[in-house]
């Protein structure tokens, strides 16, 4: 596997390209992304899962960047959507929508429309109302949808909880107890189809147990199911791999796929794959410049350019995301947060990080930025969104300018006319 993001000569890089001729020529704060990297990881998925009949459709969601869509499209991925903007993006990006799922707790009917006009593979269906909401669109247009209803298997993927998706505290899919009633339901219904079942229980999992857990209770529900005359030709086992921020070892694509096609390779159905972060996340760094050192009677602060509104996984999910130099590092060792210029306190990048002595114009790297990075960013504080620039090799382009102060105010109004 190639190293996405080298030093060389002390310098970090991108691919072949130095990060700071990047934020010198495009500015900061902006994403870097590594092309090879993104390829190297889809291919590792790919190729880990080639023993059974698959279909990865990257879920759009950690990075819905056209180009790095694009790049995954060219690649052979097909893309899971959940919602119409992802639909739309997944489409202009040239995505091929009978490779398309869509999952999802909160279908309106104009998504659900939207995604039948386009002719997607597959409805991850959450809940037996939107079932019939999906069977009453769809007679509307005089279609039939193809559906699998997501299932919560009750299994604890062991992730922070925000991201725990299968306990069955979650809003997420039907309880797996339900299953037989609902599927019942579905046959019942005109204008739905059933295809198969899907089920994804968290993400950033760095175990294989709980996928394994999940699925063995996937396949018994598939037999029960055959038992009673549905047609399973698709089991989607979601997303959800994790990677390496800090120190976590988890399972590679290989031992991944090793477990999914032990637990159901042998039902004779196509597998569907939903991985984001385990594409992304390594494939891309934050880069952001430091504008000031401070200290109060307790800490040292590092504020930089970038901020919460940047990349909002250490605020949100008090994730550790690798801090390091661009440049050669200089001596020393100090303990610092690394802080944005966003009025919260929880506006941090890192958190008491012993970092080599910073200079005010130095430049940062935030490591496995790839994934939920930029996806996440607001314009919270008034500030625009970063660049995001993508390189392979030795080349680099900008695959989204930074917005201007006129993007961000874009559709606003003073209340001239009040609407009656
Ligand atoms: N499929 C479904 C139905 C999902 O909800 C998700 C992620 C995925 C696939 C992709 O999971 P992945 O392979 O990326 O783990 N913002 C959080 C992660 C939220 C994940 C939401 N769903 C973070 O930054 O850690």
């Amino acid at each position: 596997m190639i190293e996405a993001f080298p030093r060389s000569g002390g310098e970090l890089c991108a691919e072949g390209v130095s990060l700071e001729r990047i934020a010198n020529t495009v500015g900061t704060p902006v994403y870097v992304y590594s092309a090879s990297a993104i390829d190297a990881a889809y291919d590792a998925f790919d190729a880990a899962f080639a023993a059974v009949p698959h279909t990865i459709c990257y879920a759009i969601k950690a990075n819905m960047n056209l180009a790095v869509v694009r790049q995954l499209v060219e690649r052979g991925a097909g893309i899971d959507v959940t919602s119409g903007g992802e639909l739309f993006r997944a489409l202009r990006a040239g995505g091929d929508p009978s490779r398309f799922v869509y999952s999802g707790v909160g279908k309106t009917d104009s998504e659900i429309s939207d995604a039948l006009a386009a002719g997607i593979k597959q409805f991850n269906v959450e809940s037996r109302a939107e079932l019939r909401r999906i069977d009453a669109v769809a007679g509307s247009r005089d279609v039939v949808a193809p559906i699998a209803f997501r299932v919560n298997p009750d299994v604890d993927p062991q992730t922070h909880p925000y991201i725990s998706t299968g306990l069955k505290t979650s809003k997420f899919g039907i309880p797996i107890g339900e299953a037989t009633i609902a599927y019942a339901e579905a046959k019942a219904l005109e204008h739905v189809r059933v295809v198969g079942v899907d089920c994804h229980i968290g993400s950033q999992l760095t175990k294989v147990q709980p996928f394994a857990d999940a699925l063995e209770k996937v396949r018994d529900l598939v037999g029960e199911l055959r038992d009673a005359g549905h047609v399973m030709e698709i089991i989607d086992v979601g997303g959800g791999l994790g990677v390496t921020y800090d120190d976590e070892v988890p399972p590679d694509a290989q031992q991944y796929a090793d477990a999914v096609i032990a637990a159901v390779g042998d039902l004779d159905c196509e597998i569907v794959l939903e991985p984001g972060r385990s594409l992304l996340a390594n494939a891309g760094v934050f880069v952001t410049r430091v504008l000031f050192e401070k200290q109060n009677e307790a800490k040292n602060f590092v504020v930089v350019d970038g901020a919460m509104s940047d990349l909002i996984r250490p605020a949100l999910y008090d994730a550790y995301q690798r801090v390091e130099p661009v440049g050669q590092p200089r001596g020393g060792r100090n303990l610092v947060d690394v802080v944005g210029g966003v009025c919260e306190s929880g506006d941090f990048l890192a958190r008491e990080r012993e970092l080599p002595d910073l200079e005010r114009g130095d430049l940062l790297a935030v490591r496995s930025a790839g994934a939920y990075g930029f996806a996440m960013a607001s314009n919270y504080n008034g500030r625009r969104r970063a660049a995001e620039v993508m390189v392979r090799g030795d080349r680099f382009r900008v695959v989204r300018e930074r917005e201007t102060y006129q993007d961000t105010i874009r559709g606003e109004e003073t209340p001239g006319e009040w609407i009656e």
